[in-house]
């Protein structure tokens, strides 16, 4: 038996956030993304509780890659404050840890329960309708996804108009992390038919519409089919798991804060060779995984099709590649910057370790030892993008 939920109400499309004009709270909690304070760009949320006489606090202590620490922080301003509601607006960071905060507190005091409300402001992680919370650990340099259907948003908003002032750098960044929650919820031992059409309408949105969004930050038509792409992919991998490409890609994060989605836009080529097991010459075409089928069917699915299996899942790559290109994404660690050879390659034991334990590795298509994350990582270093090796 297989089950499906789908427990978030989204509301989308233009001035989807005129939907907290119907908003009749006493005291909500705004955890905020810092730059939406600064910038201003929170007033198209405060301006609409402002009409209907919403009182709110906005707390916006919030970092990339959302550490304990300051987790357990929030937790207690949440305690303090008592809020009948409680709402995130930020990228995927700033969701990640309102919804952290809200589960500790609930289970330091189970009378705290408000409705939550996750208004993403980036269009990559999904978490606006996820159960999954990624919080790092500074002291052992890992990042763990905190997994409970406790963590799950009451609503998304998801209103275009907020993702317009997101820079091309992170345009480009969390576009590829859709595309890598679509691909790995595809091929995933966990998906289903339900998830697989979520994924695969995300993944032909983001071909469609990512690189429009790249080049003309205010193409609203791109912005919003890309918004709306980011949450598809996030229901889609909900339910269905990620993979490898998402174990590994944690640890880079981790490490050495490396933007989520770059790292798994460097690392997504080498999974998909991998997982598909093609540059194993010797393997006859019908003994290949089964995998390859379904690499093959996004493949399809945006009209790329060659003469055989193996030759289409290398022209799918050769595509990921072309479009990392195009959006100036750099594919190895090396040209990432700021990292050395030394530190790097120190650290790829561990991380092995880390990715092999990480929960998102579960539901990889092809169960990894820890040699072949070693050699993935290895290999990273200065790849280049017409490199065979992967
Ligand atoms: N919960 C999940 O299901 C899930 C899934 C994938 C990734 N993640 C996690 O989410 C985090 C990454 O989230 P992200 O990629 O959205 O990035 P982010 O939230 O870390 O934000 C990246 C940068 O963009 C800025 N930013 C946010 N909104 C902006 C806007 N509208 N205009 C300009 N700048 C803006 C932020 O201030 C920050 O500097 C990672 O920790 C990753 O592990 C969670
Ligand atoms: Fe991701």
């Amino acid at each position: 038996m297989q089950e499906f939920d789908l427990k978030t109400k989204v509301y989308f499309g233009e001035n989807a956030l005129d939907h907290l004009l119907d908003k009749d709270s006493k005291c909500a909690f705004i955890v905020a993304d810092p730059f939406t304070v600064k910038s201003g760009l929170i007033k198209n949320v405060t301006d609409r509780l402002d009409a209907t006489d919403v009182p709110y606090l906005i707390y916006d202590d919030v970092v990339p890659d959302p550490p304990m620490d300051k987790v357990i922080i929030g937790v207690q301003k949440a305690l303090d404050l008592r809020p009948d509601c409680i709402m995130a607006v930020g990228g995927g960071s700033a969701i990640d840890f309102t919804k952290a905060v809200k589960m500790f507190a609930h289970r330091a005091d189970p009378t705290f329960d408000p409705p939550f409300v996750a208004i993403p402001t980036t269009s990559g992680t999904g978490s606006e309708v996820t159960e999954v919370s990624v919080i790092t650990d500074p002291v052992k340099k890992i990042k763990y996804p905190l997994v409970s259907e406790e963590l799950i948003a009451d609503v998304a908003i998801l209103d275009a108009e907020l993702v317009k002032t997101v820079p091309k750098t992170i345009t480009a960044d969390t576009g590829m992390d859709i595309i890598t929650h679509a691909i790995e919820a595809f091929v995933s031992t966990g998906n289903s038919e339900f998830s697989d059409a979520l994924a695969e309408r995300a993944i032909k949105l983001c071909c469609r519409y990512l690189c429009r969004s790249y080049l003309n930050a205010n193409d609203m038509e791109a912005r919003g089919k890309i918004h709306v792409a980011s949450c598809m992919a996030g229901m889609a991998f909900n339910e269905a798991g990620l993979g490898l490409n998402h174990g590994m890609a944690h640890q880079l994060g981790a490490r050495f804060h490396i933007p989520h989605g770059r790292a798994n836009a460097m690392l997504l080529p080498c999974i998909i060779s991998y997982n598909s097991d093609i540059t194993n010459m010797t393997i006859p075409h019908e003994n290949l995984p089964a995998c390859v089928k379904k690499y093959c069917e996004i493949a399809a699915s945006l009209g790329i099709v060659n003469f055989n299996e193996v030759s289409t899942v290398r022209s799918f790559m050769n595509y990921i590649k072309i479009l990392t290109r195009e959006m100036d994404m750099p594919c190895c660690i090396k040209d990432v910057g700021g990292i050395t050879k030394e530190e790097y390659f120190a650290a790829i034991d561990e991380m092995a370790d880390a990715a092999l334990l990480d929960a998102t590795t579960k539901t990889n298509p092809r169960v990894p030892k820890k040699e072949d994350i070693v050699a993935i990582y290895e290999a990273l270093w200065d790849l280049h993008r017409d490199d065979d090796r992967y």
